[in-house]
């Protein structure tokens, strides 16, 4: 039998029947249509899978739906604003840091829960808050520098 979970999503709440071992990656991909969240490993290893969730950067394979109950949720959708990109967005198309793209939207919502609770970030804060989101293509060279200027960008702007 199934139970009922609240969550919001993006900013929408939705009432979604769950299983009991479904994890949030499931009920995202195939029950609200949100495929940033991509499935990697499915072990908690590589980070492709990684959301916000109260306001912690959380891989969404491990939690379990029923776990999700009452949380509030972002991903990747949720960062281009009235059409404009997220200054994180824009950054890793600048500098290369979007190669095959699998890790990118883990690799941008590890990002932005570091900026959202440290708006002045170091580059070692920035390592650690990716320490656990794989890239296979792109070295991490371009993913570090391309955070950093988007800090950057978005202190001057003030956003
Ligand atoms: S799919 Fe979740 S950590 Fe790899
Ligand atoms: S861009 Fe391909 S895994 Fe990171």
């Amino acid at each position: 039998m199934g139970n009922v979970i609240n969550l919001k999503v993006n900013g929408l709440n939705y009432s979604v029947d769950v299983e009991l071992g479904e994890t949030l990656l499931d009920v995202l991909r195939e029950k609200l249509d949100i495929t940033s969240p991509k499935r990697g490993c499915e072990m908690g290893e590589c980070g492709a899978c990684t959301v916000i969730m109260n306001d912690l950067a959380v891989n969404s394979c491990l939690v379990l739906a029923i776990e999700a109950n009452n949380a509030e949720i972002y991903t990747v959708e949720s960062l281009k604003k009235n059409g404009k990109l997220h200054p994180l967005q824009k950054s890793f198309v600048d500098n290369g840091a979007i190669q095959c793209g699998f890790c990118t939207p883990g690799m941008l919502m590890s990002a932005k829960a570091l900026i959202d609770r440290n708006p002045d970030p170091t580059e070692d804060d920035i390592k650690e808050a990716i320490a656990g989101n794989i890239c296979r293509c792109t070295g991490y060279k371009p993913i570090v520098e391309a955070i950093k200027k988007a800090v950057s960008t978005m202190k001057k702007e003030g956003s």
